[in-house]
């Protein structure tokens, strides 16, 4: 069984999605983490995400896997580094290119063909990476609160983080996932639309579960 879940940054898509793996006791897949890979080595060697060709070249050499609930970039855990803002904005850049969505697509399907039982989550895991997913759950939020939840999550690492600038990343970064050529972040019309502005954690995953018994 492949439950997708889809949704933009900070919707609530990978706390829900861990916690309904590990309860169903199925693989999870976070297929942002392998974006987040590339981006911290593009970031590392100093490139300019915008330029297609370099990021390319990169990505030729690169070796991005995932084990578990961890991301390894060529061979050494990056699981830790790969979770600040500016990895993950520079994540967004890199995934507009074809090839490297082409790349990584290819890679998490695998990862869920072998798993079987999978919850994956990212912005396209029930359109391209597996368009027969059982369920499909397309998870939203009110910019606002999610930008509560980021400055929360970055507070409680020890990361000194300002509202304001969280909320214009935010909005930053739906418009790029929403907005580029190859797979915008938009949900089908087989997607069951959660919207957890005003909902807890345990709220959704009842609601989830019972939609999994149906
Ligand atoms: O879910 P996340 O914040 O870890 O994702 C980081 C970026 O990676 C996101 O802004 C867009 C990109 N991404 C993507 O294009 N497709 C996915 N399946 C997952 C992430």
């Amino acid at each position: 069984m492949i439950i997708a879940i889809d949704g933009p940054a900070g919707s609530g898509k990978s706390t829900i999605a861990k916690l309904l793996a590990k309860k169903l006791g199925f693989t999870y897949i976070d297929t942002g983490a392998m974006y987040r890979a590339l981006a911290l080595k593009v970031i590392n060697l100093s490139l300019d995400p915008n330029n297609e060709e370099e990021v390319l070249k990169v990505l030729e050499n690169t070796k991005i896997d995932l084990v578990d609930d961890k991301v390894f970039l060529d061979g050494q855990d990056v699981s830790a580094h790969i979770r600040t803002e500016e990895v993950g904005n520079v994540a967004s850049i890199v995934a507009r290119y074809k090839k490297v969505r082409e790349e990584m697509v290819n890679k998490q399907r695998q990862i869920g063909i072998n798993a079987k039982n999978a919850v994956i989550e990212g912005r396209d895991a029930g359109t391209k990476i597996f368009p027969d997913a059982d369920l499909k759950i397309f998870m939203t939020a009110s910019p606002e609160v999610r930008a509560q939840r980021r400055v929360q999550q970055l507070k409680e690492k020890g990361f000194l983080v300002d509202y304001n600038h969280i909320l214009q990343k935010i909005i930053e970064r739906d418009k790029m996932d929403y907005e580029r050529k190859e797979s915008p972040l938009r949900p089908t019309q087989d997607y069951i639309i959660i919207d957890t502005t005003d909902k807890t954690i345990e709220e959704v995953i009842s609601y989830i579960e019972n939609l999994i018994k149906k």
